[in-house]
Parts: structure tokens; sequence; C-alpha cells
């Protein structure tokens, strides 16, 4: 991967120019630390609903709002970060790189394998990136944890075991529809943390096995101008997986919308000892190490502990060093290709083949601060 380069050919330096699409629930929390992280420069917020674009501008002092296509037409620009649902994100994404921009993009990078596989194609052919949340795993909870396992604190780590269940977001989320329909669910929407941390932490999957149900066919939103209106479940609102590793290290899950228990759990066991780890969809939490000494020891996280927009930040400065960036598309669509593998191993009753691959990136260095000014 080359350094970024504007049309003219001369190498670009300093911070890089951002344009948010997307202006919904999860803008406030990327423009609130965007507009405060010095190394990108947030130029512009675009939505089809005009009106949200022009408030969320106007509330973070973003100079400029509009359609998509404005958007695309900024030169100044050189990362779209696509806030869009997750049915728009492929083709939002491809519109951005058509347009010659780099692309963060929320999770999933698409709904299926070939519409993933178009945007990873395209992107690489036009020599440009496409980075994907989550972000979380660059937080300070799972780069503590590779370090604590890379140094055999608990031996070899061989099984983990992960549990998501709460009764679903529709109770708090103003337009929650999206959230129980493809591309979402349990597994779309907040299984890709736990995935993504997973192979973090083991590498690629190879093999998935898993059972998948849905509780209600119709549930309430419960707040916002919509409130008591009612919409269609789509997809498995309960998944339970078993993830079989290249690496030969299992895993099992529960992916669960429909559990009155609000509960998350994350646990490495190796030869000599486990690992209670963070909940993979926060930057930081306790890690305890159980190692058979007497009492757990609790392991203070170290390293950067801001929200999301770090993986922006991480990509803006990979990309005027002409190194990889972290959250790869290429792990993005390993994760999905998990996920997708996931349902299909649930509706056909076997074991399916996770095809793809990715390698995994090193820890981020002590330190590293997606706040700090590195490109002025
Ligand atoms: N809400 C959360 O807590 C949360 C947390 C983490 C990640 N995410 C992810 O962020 C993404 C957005 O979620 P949200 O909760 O903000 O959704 P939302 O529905 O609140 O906002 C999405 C916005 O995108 C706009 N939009 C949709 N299609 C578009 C298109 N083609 N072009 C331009 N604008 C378009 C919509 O008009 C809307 O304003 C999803 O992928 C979700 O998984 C959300």
């Amino acid at each position: 991967m080359s350094e970024s380069t504007s049309t003219s050919g001369v190498a670009k330096t300093g911070p890089v120019g951002v344009g948010v699409i997307g202006a919904g629930n999860i803008s406030t929390q990327y423009l609130t630390n965007l507009t405060a992280f010095p190394d990108v420069d947030v130029r512009f917020v675009a939505d089809i609903d005009l009106e949200r674009a022009a408030e969320q501008a106007a509330k973070f002092g973003v100079p400029a709002s509009g359609t998509v296509e404005q958007l695309l037409a900024d030169p100044e620009i050189e990362i779209v970060v696509n806030l869009t649902i997750p049915k728009a994100h492929a083709e939002v994404a491809l519109q951005a790189v058509a347009a010659g921009k780099n692309v963060w993009t929320e999770k999933p990078i698409a709904l299926d394998r070939a519409s993933g596989q178009r945007v990873l194609e395209t992107a690489r052919a036009a020599g440009l990136r496409v980075a994907c949340a989550p972000d979380t795993f660059l937080g300070a909870g799972i780069q503590t944890a590779r370090r604590v396992l890379e140094s055999g604190a608990i031996g070899r780590p061989q099984t983990a075991l992960t549990l998501m269940q709460q009764p679903g977001p529709e109770s708090w989320h103003p337009n929650p529809a999206f959230l129980f329909q493809e591309g979402a669910g349990p597994l779309f929407d907040v299984g890709p943390y736990y995935v993504t941390a997973l192979i973090q932490l083991f590498g690629p999957v190879k093999r998935v096995a898993a059972v998948a149900s849905k509780s209600k066919p119709v549930r309430t939103i419960g707040s916002g101008p919509l409130a008591g209106q009612t919409f269609e479940v789509t997809v498995p609102s309960h998944v339970t997986a078993i993830f079989e590793f290249e690496s030969g290290q299992t895993s099992q899950s529960i992916f669960s919308f429909d559990s009155q228990i609000k509960r998350t759990l994350f646990e490495v066991t190796g030869v000599d000892g486990a690992l209670e780890v963070n909940d993979p969809n926060m930057f930081v939490g306790d890690l305890v190490l159980h190692d058979g000494g007497d009492e757990p020891k609790t392991i203070a996280v170290e390293g950067e502990t801001a929200a999301r927009g770090t993986g922006v930040v991480e990509l803006a400065r990979a990309i005027r060093a002409g190194v990889p960036e972290r959250a790869s598309g290429e792990q993005a669509f390993h994760a999905l290709d998990v996920m997708v593998s996931t349902i299909e191993a649930a509706e056909r009753a076997e074991w399916v083949d996770v095809v793809s691959t990715f390698t995994p990136t090193p820890a981020l260095p002590d330190g590293w601060d997606p706040a700090e000014s590195t490109l002025a």
C-alpha cells in the first residue's frame, strides 16, 4: 500500500480529511470523538435525511452538510466514515471508492460474502483501503488481554467461552426494526465485537457449528416518536455457535436478544490457567487472571481508552505512513464469513467450513493514543 497521494500525485500530509455518511444514533459518539482527535479533520456530514445531517453538523461544528454526492465531491476528504444501516454499507462503500475515497465502515462490512468481496476487490483495484468496525479490539481491554496471553500467563490458550444475552435493543433504540432484520440480529449486530476479539486472540476460524432460534415474530418499539409501533423479526434472535480455529483452539458462544438476563462474559482457558476478559463491546474493563494461585488477580488494563472513532484515527495514521491498518477489511470480511457460515451451519444442521482467512495485525505499541497529534 503506497502513501496517500492527491490527484496531482503529490503525497498528502497533515491531518486526514473525513466525511461522515449517516447522521443517525451512533453518529453522535463518532462525531464527539472525531472532532476532538487532531489527526483527522471532519469536513462534512451527509445523510439521505438532509435535516438530520445539518443538525449533526451544526451540533459538532462541522463546516458542511448535505447529500452523499456533495460529500464525495470534496477533494480534501480522504476517508468516508460510513455510519449508514447495514443493508446500505456495501453500496455506500462502493460509491465512496468510486469517488477515490478510502472507507471506514460500520459493521458488518456487507450482508453477504459476494458483496463483501466486491467491496474489497474494487477498493484493492483502485489502490484504496476499506477498514471496518468494530474498533473496540484496539481498546485497552483486548490489547492488554493479547499481551497477557502472549506472555504465557495461562499457558497455551485452548478454549474460549463467550456469552452476550439481553432482551434486545427495541426498548431504547428509536428506530430498531433494522436491528432484527437481515444484517443484524444478535449475531450480526453484537456478534462482530465477539467474533473480532476471538479472531484477534486465536486467529482465523476453520469451521463452524451452530443452532439458532427466534422467540417472537413481531416486536414493539419501546421509546421515541415511533413508540408502540410493531415490526417484524426476520432473523434468529438467539444463536449458539461453536468455532474451531485453524490453530486447533475452539470456542463456544451465545448471541441472544431473547433473554431477560442481561449478561456478557468472555473467558479464555489455557493449559495452566484462565483469563476473564472485558466485554469486547467496550474499550476497557477488568481482566481477571486465574493462574492456580490462592486468589484470582485483577489486571490493570493498559492502553488508550477512547471510544468509537479510534479505528478511523488508526486508519488515518496508517494511510499517511503507508502501512496496513489494523481494523482491516480482510479481518472484517473473515468475521462476516464466520457469521454467514454460522447461520448456514444452523440452517443445515452441519459443520460449515470457513473458506476465507486473514493475518492478525500486531498489537498496538505501548502508549498509542488516538487523541495525540501526530500528523500536524
Ligand atoms: N446505535 C448504536 O448504538 C450502534 C453502536 C455501534 C454500531 N452501530 C452501527 O452503526 C450503524 C448505524 O446505526 P445507527 O444506530 O446510527 O442507525 P440509525 O438508523 O440511527 O442511523 C442511520 C442513518 O443512516 C442514514 N442512511 C441510511 N442509508 C443511507 C444512504 N444510503 N445514504 C446516506 N444515508 C443513509 C439514515 O437516514 C440514518 O440517519 C449500523 O451499522 C449499526 O450496526 C450502532
